[in-house]
């Protein structure tokens, strides 16, 4: 079993700043940027886990132009992924935008703010299975009441397809024990064209949803999207 910050180490050695190049998860922040424009009026606060090099951020700064009172927070805990959002975001972000970034791992986020929405894109992949009772928490903690968490994770069937049919991108499976229910996680290779190679646990759908309906949170939607030649699951769950 990997530790958890092997993880997030990966990306010091991979170029995520080919993300704008390659217009990776482009597809998925628009789909995210339509949901939250349509859900939400007046006074907003976003968190974004994982926040790569801060490309979520980019497009709802963008589409969020003609309100004023955004808060945008997040955290990145890749030295290199943090150090290409802190040079991009000088020559991008208006002075006015209130954006703040930490340099570290979700767990260890402290803020005061509520958020009405959490986002965390192709990040849970990348915590191992024992952080994952106290990340849905900690997610629970941070919301408004009825804010929502936007989980995006590759979905399921594709990735069971392709496990099938590409044999050298499995790495080996584990059994999750979760209130005495048993899900599978397969660890396996992930190739990002012109960004490198990363290694992720996947879980069933079965399991995110018990996880966090278990830490107070309704799925309240799912929807599949295309990104890059590739099939993810959004999911959005609702702070009870
Ligand atoms: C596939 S990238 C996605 C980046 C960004 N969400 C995007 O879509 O452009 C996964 C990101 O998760 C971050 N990550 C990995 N482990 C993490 C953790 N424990 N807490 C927060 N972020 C983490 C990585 O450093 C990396 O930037």
């Amino acid at each position: 079993m990997k530790n958890s910050s092997f993880f997030y180490r990966q990306y010091d050695k991979l170029k995520w700043a080919n993300q704008k190049k390659t217009k990776v998860n482009f597809e998925i922040f628009k789909a995210i940027g339509r949901y939250i424009k349509s859900q939400h009026r007046g006074p907003l606060a976003i968190f974004d886990i994982g926040c790569g090099i801060g490309s979520l951020f980019d497009l709802l700064t963008h589409e969020l132009r003609k309100q004023n009172d955004v808060i945008f927070e997040g955290c990145e805990p890749s030295a290199v992924n943090y150090g290409y959002f802190l040079k991009k975001a000088q020559s991008t972000f208006k002075k006015s935008t209130k954006i703040t970034v930490k340099n570290t791992d979700f767990l260890s986020v402290i803020t005061k703010t509520k958020f009405d929405f959490i986002t965390a894109v192709y990040v849970f992949p990348h915590f191992i299975a024992e952080q994952l009772p106290m990340t849905a928490r900690k997610i629970h903690t941070m919301l408004k009441s009825h804010g929502r968490f936007l989980l995006v994770v590759a979905n399921e069937s594709y990735l069971r397809n392709r496990l099938q049919s590409e044999k050298k991108i499995f790495i080996e499976k584990n059994t999750l024990l979760f209130h005495k229910r048993k899900f599978e996680e397969w660890m396996h290779y992930s190739d990002i064209r012109q960004i490198g190679t990363v290694i992720d646990l996947n879980r069933p759908d079965a399991y995110y949803i018990e996880l966090f309906k278990e830490n107070r949170m309704n799925l309240i939607l799912t929807k599949v999207l295309k990104d890059s030649g590739a099939l993810c699951t959004l999911f959005v769950f609702e702070k009870a």
